[in-house]
């Protein structure tokens, strides 16, 4: 309803203010990673991408280069690659271009599975112009949830592909309940390549979560400035600082926003204490051994065909079958 001066009232996203209450009003204050990725969260994470620290996102990109042909070797001709969380084609093409021994292209078809349909459709008109030759099938979807696959491409061969350590976000817990959960939607004769993050020093781990651009930090307190646009709030994002820890025990490096000083915020009318000092959990990022991965992969029933690192072990990329 217009105000009286005749702007609009803000709309509230009443499912978001229960979310973020409920994780807000726990002894240890939470609030859920994935509610980093509005535009500006994408956009920030995008530049993380790029850092300089954040070595992630450039040594599975080499790795993924090196290791393409070996990737689809041997799959049956005419498969469909289905992409878990395909923010964009970037990582994708690396596997669309491959070739079979018959010189054809491996992959026929791409199911790129994400929560942003417009990103979803801006990447089908994309590929459109770049792969002519290639069936788009979109899926906008929590990848989280249970994925029927499109009955065009169900009776095709099917390469999973979950790029990004996108999986260390998720706990062991979940991440095996995730991958039960793709070894139904892409059946029992599927591949699936998966990248993730591997354990090593913290002193190459923190930096990359707490970048000295301050591009890290940033994307840690729009978090706030979403929940102040979005679900009624009245954070003052400059008042808390972004603070990245290494949990040993864990294996996980976790993010937090730390209040400044004493205050008080009001989610939709709602209010939230803060002590000077007190901390809200906004990500973990599990970093696994080779092994540990393979052990989680096997309890979803994956086995691990090849394991592919970079010379200096700082990343990997799994062969699933
Ligand atoms: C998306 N995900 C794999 C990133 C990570 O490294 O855990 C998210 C991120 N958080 C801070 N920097 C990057």
């Amino acid at each position: 309803m217009p105000s009286s001066s005749g702007a609009s009232a803000p709309t509230v996203d009443h499912g978001l203010v229960d979310l973020a209450l409920s994780g807000l009003l726990q002894p240890q204050k939470m609030l859920p990673a994935k509610l980093f990725y509005d535009e500006e969260g994408c956009r920030l994470f995008y530049r993380i991408t790029e850092l300089p620290e954040y070595y992630l996102t450039r040594t599975e990109r080499t790795l993924l280069r090196q290791i393409a042909p070996l990737a689809v070797a041997g799959l049956p001709p005419d498969a469909a690659l289905v992409e878990y969380g395909a923010s964009d084609e970037a990582k994708a093409k690396d596997l669309l271009s491959q070739r079979n021994a018959a010189g054809q292209t491996a992959v026929r078809a791409y199911v790129p599975i994400d929560v942003a349909l417009p990103a979803l459709d801006r990447m089908r008109v994309r590929l459109a112009e770049s792969h002519p030759w290639l069936d788009v099938h979109p899926i906008a979807a929590d990848f989280m949830q249970a994925i029927a696959l499109p009955a065009a491409v169900a009776g095709l061969p099917h390469l999973g592909f979950f790029p990004g350590s996108t999986i260390g976000n998720l706990d062991p817990f979940e991440a095996t309940r995730f991958l039960v959960r793709a070894r139904t939607t892409l059946g029992d004769e599927a591949r699936f390549l998966v990248g993730a993050d591997l354990r090593k020093d913290p002193a190459i781990l923190l930096p990359a979560y707490d970048d000295t651009a301050g591009v890290t930090a940033a994307f840690n307190r729009n978090l706030l400035v979403r929940l102040n646009r979005e679900a009624g709030a009245d954070f003052v994002a400059s008042a808390f600082d972004h603070r990245a820890v290494w949990n040993n025990e864990e294996s996980r490096i976790e993010m937090y926003l730390v209040s400044r000083h004493r205050q008080t915020a009001r989610i939709a009318g709602r209010a939230v204490q803060f002590a000077a000092g007190e901390t809200i959990h906004t990500e973990n990022s599990y970093k696994y051994t080779a092994e540990r991965f393979i052990e989680i992969a096997a309890r979803a029933g994956w086995r691990a065909r090849y394991t592919w690192t970079d010379p200096e072990r700082l990343f990997a990329l799994y062969l699933l079958a």
